[in-house]
């Protein structure tokens, strides 16, 4: 990739346009507004909060990202959503039962004005879903061509300068990439002949690569995942990225994995289990939506851990993932990991994590750094596979045969250096011999 030689600043508004307006899609919209009238702060969010250091320790320059690089303001962002199920921001927020009212009825006018256009869906691809506000096409082809009239349409009536795509939406059942995903011109073809993997989440990527939008996927459908529309991005200059954001147990997995292999600790297993009682939950107890969630969370221990390089350590580890729905806890995610771990002399231990997490807090926050960082990136030229933005996501997508990096620690440096490249700032890498000269 190349280094940016001028990045465009962020001038006039952004649109974020959100395939999927449940949970997560409506506590980040709600989190955005209640942040501009002063109600809440945009706690988790890097963009909003987090420093980054420049030059020498000594050098006592820590501006926060927000300053050091161009990122559209708060007050810029307009929303747009597309969802099967007719509810209105406030209806779905209200249905989604993650915020309290004390947050939610200060923007209840706010929140009723964004009301979701009709979907792409289709039952056949989430299970355990259903609802009246879609379009009929005679082809897939043809619904994408109509998410692309959507797309320019919602640019025009709220005087867009920019805009980005967020997919908030269920989690698909579990596709691979076959032939119908290798170039452009067969997935077209195949959208044409109504190619059963297509999956919806497929057309709007297609439909914001083709509009020029930025595209990220926070579910672990493939998506954008696959060679053609990776391709696509390239020709038409569009930033991607992938998949599935790191929240809840996965977050706590990639931030004390890295740890006990740091210290050379061993692990003999993993059990993960989650009790969860949001729609997220309902759709995740169809087995073919679990699949695609768990291979997207089982992959990261082992990249992680590289059981292939440290067979002593590693080799013999069992890691098994669970999900339960279960109504009563709502978005009020619990999640257990009993982990097995050993050390001097192969002695075992034990450490219990119990984690009485918030989905869609933890969420939240992704959706808006992702925004604000793709449209950054596309205003530098950067285009395709955005792997620095890895540090996002549970599965993350990279340039073909390259593994992903799945140490939070990695990807949170990799981001903040790739930020550091993009303004022509010297790479840190923490050697520090200079103090000792
Ligand atoms: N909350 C988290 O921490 C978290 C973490 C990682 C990934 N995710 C993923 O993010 C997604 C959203 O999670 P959520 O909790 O908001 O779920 P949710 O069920 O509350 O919202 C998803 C919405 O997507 C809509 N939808 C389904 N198919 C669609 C389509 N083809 N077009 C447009 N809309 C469609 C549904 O009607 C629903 O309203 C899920 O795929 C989930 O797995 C969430």
């Amino acid at each position: 990739m190349k280094q940016p030689s001028e990045i465009r600043p962020a001038q006039g508004r952004l649109g974020v346009l959100l395939p999927g307006f449940g949970a997560v899609a409506t506590t980040f919209v709600a989190g955005v507004e209640a942040a501009r009238k002063g109600i809440a702060k945009p706690v988790g969010s890097l963009t909003q909060m987090a420093t980054i250091r420049l030059g020498k320790r000594t050098d006592a320059r820590t501006p926060f990202i927000k300053d050091f690089v161009s990122l559209a303001g708060l007050e810029d962002l307009v929303f747009g959503a597309w969802d099967p199920i007719p509810d209105d921001g406030y209806a779905s927020a209200v249905n989604a039962g993650v915020l309290l009212p004390e947050h939610v009825e200060p923007i209840k006018d706010f929140l009723k004005s964004i009301k979701p256009m009709p979907a792409v869906f289709d039952p056949a691809y989430v299970k355990k879903l259903n609802g009246p506000n879609t379009k009929s096409g005679p082809t897939k082809k043809d619904l994408a061509e109509q998410l692309r009239a959507d797309i320019r349409n919602f640019k025009s009536e709220n005087g867009c300068d920019r805009l980005v795509m967020v997919w908030c939406g269920s989690t698909e059942v579990y596709v691979q990439a076959g032939p119908a995903h290798q170039t452009i011109e067969v997935f077209e073809k195949a959208m044409e002949e109504n190619d059963a993997s297509i999956t919806p989440s497929m057309l709007y990527a297609y439909a914001a690569i083709m509009e020029g939008v930025p595209y990220a996927n926070g579910a672990p459908n493939l998506s954008a995942d696959f060679p053609a529309l990776e391709q696509l991005a390239i020709e038409k200059g569009v930033p991607i990225c992938g998949k599935d954001f790191k929240t809840g147990q996965t977050l706590m997995k990639t931030i004390l994995a890295p740890g006990f292999k740091t210290r050379m600790l061993g692990l003999s297993g993993w059990f993960s289990t989650n009790i969860l009682g949001n729609r997220d939950g309902e759709v995740l107890d169809d087995p073919e939506s679990f699949k695609t969630k768990e291979v997207s969370k089982l992959g990261v221990l082992e990249h992680i851990l590289q059981p292939e390089i440290y067979p002593d350590l590693y080799g013999n580890m069992y890691h098994k993932v669970r999900i339960n729905y279960y109504p009563p806890r709502g978005d009020n995610k619990e999640g257990w990991d009993n982990i097995d771990i050993f050390g001097w002399m192969g002695y075992p231990m034990q450490i219990k994590v119990d984690f009485l997490c918030r989905d869609s807090i933890l969420a939240a926050p992704i959706v808006l750094d992702l925004a604000l960082f793709l449209d950054l990136a596309s205003r530098a030229g950067m285009k395709g596979i955005q792997e620095w933005l890895s540090f996002y996501f549970k599965s993350p997508q990279t340039a073909p045969g390259l593994y992903p990096e799945h140490d939070i620690f990695i990807q949170h440096w990799k981001l903040k250096n790739t930020l550091r490249w993009m303004m022509g700032e010297e790479q840190i890498t923490h050697l520090g011999v200079e103090y000792y000269e």
